[in-house]
């Protein structure tokens, strides 16, 4: 298959029919902007079947996005996009990044559910943008960050209804869109990317363990136990991973 994107995480082919892509996931995991890096043995796998599972449940909603199937153990097949380069971060409870910008407590309740934005760029360290300067850059159009915040809010609610059926409390996520051209040349504004434990913070709803990408950026240990946990309590059977506990 031909490779036409390697990221931090994960690996973009050209897939079998026009317009689609095989999204590989890998054991990679970086965090702070790639200045922490390791390989998490067997977590490609599972984030492929979280994030697999996630997208098939939205297919309850009306949302559209790239997931087509789960093809294999690290492999999907998505539609392809052209990805607009801002990431938009939805946060329920401060944590992460917000603690440390503005000085909350982390596990704070915020009194309204908040969104970011962060331009995808590397070389700069994803800078926290606001909508003037998406408007300024011409990154996305004003009808596109329209589509993009009301799904980013809908998906909030979905995922947060998931996963508190399951024990487990929502505190922030990432998500990415695309384009998604059809034959007329008009497009669509999709969800793209994935969702997995990479990508969300995820508590234990009683316990507030630590279910997400934070036990491998804080060095807590236990990250394929905690995204193995996700993973049963979403009744996902998950292949034989081969890790040494
Ligand atoms: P944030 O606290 O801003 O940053 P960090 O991931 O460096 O702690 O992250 C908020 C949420 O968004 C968190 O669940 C992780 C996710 N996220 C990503 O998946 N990728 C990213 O590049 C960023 C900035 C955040």
């Amino acid at each position: 298959m031909k490779l036409l994107y390697e990221g931090k995480a994960k690996k973009l082919f050209k897939g079998p029919q026009k317009g689609t892509i095989v999204q590989y996931f890998k054991d990679d995991a970086t965090a702070f902007n790639a200045q922490k890096k390791d390989t998490v043995i067997g977590k490609g796998i599972i984030n492929n079947y979280i994030s697999s599972r996630i997208f098939q449940a939205i297919n309850q909603t009306d949302i559209p996005h790239h997931f087509i199937k789960r093809l294999s153990e690290r492999e999907q097949l998505i539609k392809e996009v052209e990805i607009i380069p801002i990431e938009i971060i939805i946060r329920k409870v401060a944590a992460g990044t917000i603690c440390k910008r503005l000085g909350i407590k982390e596990g704070q309740v915020l009194p309204n559910t908040l969104v970011e934005f962060c331009l995808k760029n590397d070389e700069l360290s994803d800078p926290i943008i606001s909508r003037e300067h998406i408007e300024m850059m011409q990154l996305a159009n004003n009808f596109e960050m329209e589509t993009i915040i009301s799904t980013a809010f809908r998906i909030s609610d979905f995922l947060t209804g998931l996963f508190s059926m399951i024990q487990i409390q929502l505190i922030d996520f990432k998500l990415e869109f695309g384009r998604f051209y059809n034959s007329n040349g008009f497009h669509e504004v999709i969800l793209a990317d994935e969702i997995s434990p990479d990508s969300c913070r995820l508590w234990d709803i009683k316990t507030k363990k630590k279910l997400d990408k934070d036990r491998f950026r804080r060095n807590l240990g236990g990250l394929i136990e905690a995204y193995t946990d996700i993973a049963n309590r979403m009744s996902i059977k998950l292949p034989e991973l081969n890790v040494e506990k």
